[in-house]
């Protein structure tokens, strides 16, 4: 593979929380044009390793290049070739859509006559054209998630990153969107898209990356790791993600003592009759 057409570059890149590994020495790389896709359970590092390649926090260890440049070294310089829909939708609902998108676009250091050209173009294009004047706090998630995509596209990014881009959403709005995707995909936009929806991964991704207790497990093509499963017969990604990460539930509650829940008529449930 020629390393020219790399965009993105990772080595043994790490982040330690205190003595907890949340990204543990993982490589990977994602060509000109690709969208990498990283497919893990909650907790699995996905959003940290997003976090890192947006400059947004500093690697334990290990090295990035995005955009051929050190992430540490020129994040400045990394920040004007990529574009984040992070977890969180990041926009003020007192503002309209337009207010939002003009003032992310002025932070950018774009001209208003761009940031018109541009936004016209993506609220026509994400359905958001005739919600343009109303605040964006009145809007629905699946609304503010559309303005929040085009608000990561004001610079035409040449990477994007997507942080679980479709989590919640409605399945009209979850197809607008992944249709939107992959055209912007076809327009030469390389991407990594977090998810953890199977079929998700599956139909947008040229190569998924299984991310688990902060590690790559498998990166290949969908079609290569259905064939890590020989002992299932005609296996899904469901199948091999399965097989690969285990069928333990992953999500954690935070730290505190149960709540103590009492029977109908104010006696403990544990009373009931067996
Ligand atoms: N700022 C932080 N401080 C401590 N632990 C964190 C922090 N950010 C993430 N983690 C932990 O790192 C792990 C990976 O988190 P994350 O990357 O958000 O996972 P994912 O996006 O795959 O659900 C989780 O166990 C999470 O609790
Ligand atoms: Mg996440």
């Amino acid at each position: 593979m020629n390393k020219e057409e790399n965009v993105i570059e990772v080595k043994n890149l790490t982040k330690n929380f205190g003595k907890f590994c949340a990204v543990c020495e993982v490589n990977f790389s994602v060509k000109k044009g690709e969208i990498l896709g990283l497919l893990g359970p909650n907790g699995a590092g996905k959003s940290t390793i997003i976090r890192i390649l947006t400059t947004l926090t500093r690697p334990t260890k290990g090295r990035a290049k995005v955009a051929n440049l050190d992430i540490e070294k020129k994040s400045d310089e990394v920040r004007k070739h990529i574009g984040l829909v992070a977890e969180k939708i990041i926009l003020y609902n007192h503002l309209t859509a337009d207010e939002n998108l003009q003032f992310f676009g002025h932070l950018n250091g774009l001209s208003s006559e761009t940031i018109k050209e541009r936004s016209d173009r993506w609220l026509k294009r994400l359905s958001m054209e005739e919600w343009r004047d109303h605040q964006s706090g009145t809007y629905s998630t699946g609304m503010k998630q559309r303005i929040n995509i085009a608000r990561a596209l004001l610079t035409e990014p040449e990477i994007l990153f997507l942080d679980e881009p479709t989590l919640g959403l409605d399945p009209q709005t979850t197809w607008l969107i992944r249709d939107f995707i992959r055209e912007l995909n076809k327009k030469g936009t390389a991407m990594i898209l977090t998810t953890h929806d199977m079929h998700e991964a599956e139909i947008l991704s040229d190569r998924v990356a299984i991310v688990d207790h902060g590690k790559i497990v498998a990166l290949d093509t969908v079609e290569n790791l259905k064939k890590l499963v020989p002992n299932i017969e005609n296996p899904t990604l469901e199948d091999v993600f399965l097989e690969l990460t285990g069928k333990d539930i992953r999500d954690t509650a935070k730290k505190s003592a149960p709540v103590e829940r009492r029977g109908h008529f104010g006696g403990p449930t544990n009373n009931r009759v067996r």
